[in-house]
């Protein structure tokens, strides 16, 4: 093989090696591609110092890891698990890190209290719920989550996905109907940036309703005490009516 040709044929390998990985979009880099947007997820949470978070089907815990660096001393993120070797795995790795709390978690539920968190984060999991039980795991989500708190799903858009990797996901307008039937209300939901995933976070829309009927009682007691302030300015004197009489 003279030289030229052998360069050719390594020049050619090693396009061939690149361009698929060039090409992928970030998303589909082993399937985790959305990390790389991980700021651009956790400032959307809006977490405060003192949130408590349940984090379903947590894996690795990195995405825990992520909102405990967030958190203060009183933060805490339920890591949970339904594979006790993962939970293991994360009591290793996050030893450090007093905010993440692994546990194994039933196939169908948090096993938490009713109003003990501010957010239910599900990275990925939703598709793994057990078939025909979203909207139930849904409504079971809104007991957990207090009525001032939030809901965020993250899941691979199928349309966007090819081969195996679009079995792994979920289509948003349906995520957004089984969310509507379990109580919750969509507030958005958008492309993660350089990535085939989606998030939406939803919230619980009584919350909203007590804010709107909050505000609009108030802007009736002012409306009533404008027009009470303006008849009284209005009003003519009875001994100006008197006389207005007895000049007549
Ligand atoms: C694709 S991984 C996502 C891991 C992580 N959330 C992330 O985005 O990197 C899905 C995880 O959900 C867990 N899982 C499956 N069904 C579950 C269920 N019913 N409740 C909680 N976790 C579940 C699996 O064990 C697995 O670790």
């Amino acid at each position: 093989m003279s030289t030229r040709v052998r360069n050719s044929v390594v020049f050619a390998v090693v396009l061939g090696l690149c361009l698929p990985a060039v090409g992928r979009p970030a998303g589909r880099r082993g399937g985790y591609g959305y990390r790389e947007s991980a700021d651009f997820v956790v400032k959307r949470l809006r977490l405060r110092r003192n949130s408590i978070v349940v984090d379903i089907g947590a894996g690795d815990g990195w995405w825990a890891s992520k909102m405990a660096a967030r958190l203060g001393p009183k933060g805490l993120i339920h890591a949970g698990e339904v594979e006790q070797k993962k939970v293991d795995a994360m009591r290793t790795k996050w030893a450090d890190l007093k905010q993440i709390k692994p546990y194994l978690c039933p196939t169908d539920g948090t096993g938490l209290e009713a109003d003990s968190c501010d957010l239910a984060f599900l990275s990925k999991t939703y598709h793994h719920l057990n078939k025909d039980g979203h909207v139930a795991y849904l409504k079971h989500l809104k007991e957990v989550v207090k009525p001032s708190g939030k809901l965020v799903i993250i899941e691979r858009h199928p349309a966007l996905a090819s081969g195996r990797s679009a079995e792994h996901g979920w289509l948003p307008g349906l995520l957004g109907r089984q969310a509507e039937v379990a109580g919750w209300m969509m507030l958005r939901c958008e492309l993660i940036p350089g990535s085939d995933h989606f998030m939406a976070t939803f919230v619980q829309p009584e919350t909203f309703a007590k804010t709107f009927a909050k505000r609009r009682e108030a802007a009736e007691k002012k409306k009533a005490a404008e027009e009470k302030k303006t008849a009284e300015e209005t009003k003519i004197p009875a001994e100006e009516k008197k006389s207005g009489k007895q000049e007549k």
